[in-house]
């Protein structure tokens, strides 16, 4: 889950660019980011952003049954970039926002964002309503172009924070040695023993979920998978860009084109001018 991220991690990007979900949901699977090429100051923009995946599948759940994915979403904006607040969001964008609420990862980073969990089958494509920042305003803010960054999952996670492995991932063997008992409980949890050449034994417990490949007798090597992965979902990252644009900027360019297109028009017609006295001085 996000929070997982806000609890253990003061920033979501580490040094190496990679965003620290990927650190719990192992698997990797692709997201999108759509923002405009540039936005002018202090307006509303949308970004967009798509987890797509396989609407059919379903998923482990922590009880062991299948379920529905839910997806979730970390945005990293440029510094001054935030969540529009809701009296500055256009009707129209509204509807396309829908209910997701959106957090700051910290009461210091408002640029960061975070949704989620949310039902993926809704929420598989979300529009993120932001404010660029008005440099006039805020001295911290240049004319710039400036880095998106994005982290996208769908389903469960494969670690808890504290390290522990979640129903939704692989379980290998401990130690090589020989399969001697696989023991179900009530609870669908199976307790694997293996009994080593030396003749210690170690037990593996699984939880419900990952589905044993093992049988009892069987040898395994040290960590030789003894379930299958049932994860279906995945992280994913990318980023993209915007520029901050200074409507001055724009405006100056439109006055140059147009002065080129005048100077260039009042060439011709002196040309022409020209032509017409070089017709009148010519004897034949
Ligand atoms: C579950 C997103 C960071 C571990 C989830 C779910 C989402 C999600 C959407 C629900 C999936 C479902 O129910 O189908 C994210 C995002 C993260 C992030 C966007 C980064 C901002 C982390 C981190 C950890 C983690 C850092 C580990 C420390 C898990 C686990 C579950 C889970 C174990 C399954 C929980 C359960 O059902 O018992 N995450 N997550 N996540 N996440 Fe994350």
């Amino acid at each position: 889950y996000p929070v997982y991220a806000q609890e253990n991690y003061a920033n979501p990007r580490e040094a190496t660019g990679r965003i620290v979900c990927a650190n719990c949901h192992l698997a990797q699977k692709p997201v999108d980011i759509e923002v405009p090429q540039a936005v002018l100051p202090d307006t509303v923009f949308e970004a967009v952003v798509k987890i797509p995946y396989d609407q059919q599948i379903k998923q482990v759940l922590g009880n062991g049954k299948k379920g529905a994915l839910n997806v979730g979403a970390v945005l990293i904006l440029p510094e001054g970039f935030q969540i529009a607040p809701a009296d500055r969001i256009p009707e129209e964008m509204k509807k396309k926002v829908g209910k997701l609420y959106f957090q700051p990862y910290s009461a210091d980073q408002t640029n960061i964002v975070v949704v989620g969990p949310v039902p993926g089958k809704k929420y598989s494509e979300m529009v993120f309503p932001i404010l660029a920042p008005d440099p006039a305003k805020d001295p911290d803010v240049a004319f710039l172009k400036y880095p998106i960054y994005l982290g996208g999952n769908r389903g469960r996670g494969q670690l808890y924070p504290n390290g522990s492995k979640s129903n939704n991932t692989v379980y290998n063997a401990s130690a090589a040695g020989t399969v001697s008992k696989i023991e179900v409980s009530e609870n669908g949890e199976s307790s694997v023993t293996i009994t080593t050449a030396e003749g210690t034994s170690v037990v593996d417990v699984i939880p419900v979920g990952p589905t044993l490949l093992v049988k009892e007798g069987q040898a395994v090597k040290a960590d030789q998978p003894l379930t299958n992965n049932p994860n279906v979902g995945g992280f994913g990252q990318t980023e993209t860009e915007v520029v901050l644009q200074n409507p001055a900027r724009i405006q100056g360019l439109m006055l140059f084109f147009a002065s080129v297109i005048i100077a260039q028009v009042f060439l011709v017609l002196k040309k022409k001018q020209f032509e017409k006295v070089q017709l009148a001085e010519m004897n034949f």
